[in-house]
C-alpha cells in the first residue's frame, strides 16, 4: 500500500502504483481496478468493503452509477421502509439517512453505521456505487434485497459534469466536450456506465425476487404506481387501513421540490463525508435536461454506443 496526501487532504491511501491510470478532470486521476475507474481516495473504502463488510440477510441495497436518482432513492427507500411521512427528511440530508459503504462507512471518514439516523425498521439500508461486478461476492452470500436505480446515459453525463463544475474548484474549467469523450471512453468514477448498468439488470433478470431494477424516468413518469412496486419488493406493501395516504405522503416528501427546499438541502455548507456542499446533490431533477447541453453530434455518439452496448440485453435506452 502507499499512501499520498494530496493538497486537498485526501487520501489516497489503498490504490497500487501498478493500476492503469488515467486523467479525468483538473488534476484528477482515476484508477482501474477490476475493470472499473475509481477516484483514489475511494478504492481503499471499496476495498475494506469488500474485505470488512458483512451484510444481513435483512439488509437492503441501494446500488447505482453516480448521478442517476440515489438521493431521490436514499429518501424513498427511507420512508417506505421506516413508514415516515417526512419529518426525517426535514431536518437530515437523505445522505445522512442512508450511509454510502465506500464513501461514509468504509471510506476515508470511516464513520459508524450508528452515526446515521436511526430507523425504527430491523432493516439496515445501504447505498453504494459499487458495480455488480466488484460487489457480488460480498453481498451474494447474504442473499440480502439490491435495488438499483438507473437513468438515460445523456442525463447521468450532464448531470455528472454540472455536479463537478459546481462542487468542486478546478483552476480551468472542464470543458463539457472532454466530459463526454471521457463518459464514451468509460473513464468517469465508477465506469463504464454502461458495464455497470448491464452488470445490474443481468443480475436483475437472473433474481428478480432479489434484485429489483427502476429507471429514474420511470420513477418520474409515475412515482406513486414505482413506489408501490418498490415496497411490495421490499416485502412492505401499502395495503393496510390508513396506508394509501401514508404513501401519497412518502410520495410528496420524497419529491425533487419538497426534498430541495429543506434547508438542510440548501445549504451551502460541506457534508462531513465528500468536501461537497450539502446543496449539491439537488439540481433540476428533471428529464432530457442533457437537450439544453449536449450538440447533435454529442448526442448521436452516445446514441450509437448506447444502442451497441445495450443492444443485446433487451434493455431500451
Ligand atoms: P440533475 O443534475 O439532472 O438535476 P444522485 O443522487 O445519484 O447524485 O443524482 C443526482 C440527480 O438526481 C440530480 O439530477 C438531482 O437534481 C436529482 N435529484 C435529487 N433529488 C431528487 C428527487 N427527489 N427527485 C428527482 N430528482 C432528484
Amino acid at each position: 500500500l502507499r499512501v499520498v496526501l494530496m493538497e486537498n487532504g485526501d487520501s489516497n491511501e489503498g490504490y497500487d502504483p501498478s493500476l492503469p491510470v488515467e486523467k479525468w478532470c483538473g488534476d484528477d486521476r482515476l484508477y482501474q481496478w477490476k475493470g472499473f475507474w475509481f477516484r483514489p481516495q475511494y478504492l481503499l473504502g471499496t476495498r475494506q468493503v469488500l474485505d470488512k463488510f458483512k451484510p444481513l440477510p435483512s439488509d437492503v441495497i441501494l446500488a447505482s452509477f453516480p448521478k442517476t436518482g440515489t438521493t431521490w432513492l436514499k429518501s424513498l427507500l427511507y420512508s417506505i421502509i421506516n413508514r415516515s411521512s417526512g419529518a426525517c427528511l426535514r431536518s437530515n440530508h437523505p445522505h445522512m439517512l442512508v450511509p454510502t459503504l465506500e464513501v461514509q462507512l468504509y471510506g476515508p471518514q470511516q464513520q459508524s453505521f450508528s452515526n446515521f439516523a436511526s430507523t425504527s425498521s430491523s432493516s439496515r439500508i445501504l447505498a453504494t456505487h459499487l458495480p455488480h461486478q466488484i460487489l457480488a461476492d460480498a453481498v451474494r452470500p447474504a442473499d440480502c434485497r439490491v435495488v438499483y436505480v438507473t437513468r438515460n446515459p445523456k442525463d447521468t453525463l450532464t448531470s455528472f459534469w454540472q455536479f463537478v463544475l459546481k462542487s468542486r474548484s478546478y483552476e480551468e474549467p472542464w470543458p463539457l466536450e472532454m466530459a463526454v469523450e471521457k463518459f464514451c471512453n468509460g473513464v468517469v468514477p465508477f465506469g463504464p456506465y454502461y458495464d455497470h448498468v448491464l452488470g445490474f439488470w443481468k443480475e436483475s433478470l437472473e433474481r428478480p425476487e432479489k434484485v429489483f431494477f427502476i429507471t429514474y424516468e420511470e420513477l418520474k413518469d409515475d412515482t406513486k404506481t414505482q413506489v408501490k412496486r418498490l415496497a411490495e419488493f421490499l416485502g412492505c406493501p401499502f395495503n393496510g387501513d390508513g396506508e394509501e395516504e401514508v404513501l401519497d405522503e412518502i410520495v410528496i416528501s420524497c419529491s425533487f421540490e419538497k426534498l430541495s427546499s429543506h434547508e438542510v438541502n440548501k445549504s451551502s455548507e460541506h457534508s462531513p463525508w465528500m468536501r461537497l456542499p450539502m446543496s449539491s446533490f439537488f439540481r433540476k431533477g428533471e428529464v432530457g435536461d442533457h437537450r439544453n447541453y449536449l450538440n447533435n453530434e454529442m448526442v448521436e455518439r452516445i446514441d450509437a454506443i448506447t444502442v451497441e452496448k445495450f443492444h443485446e440485453s433487451g434493455l431500451m435506452y
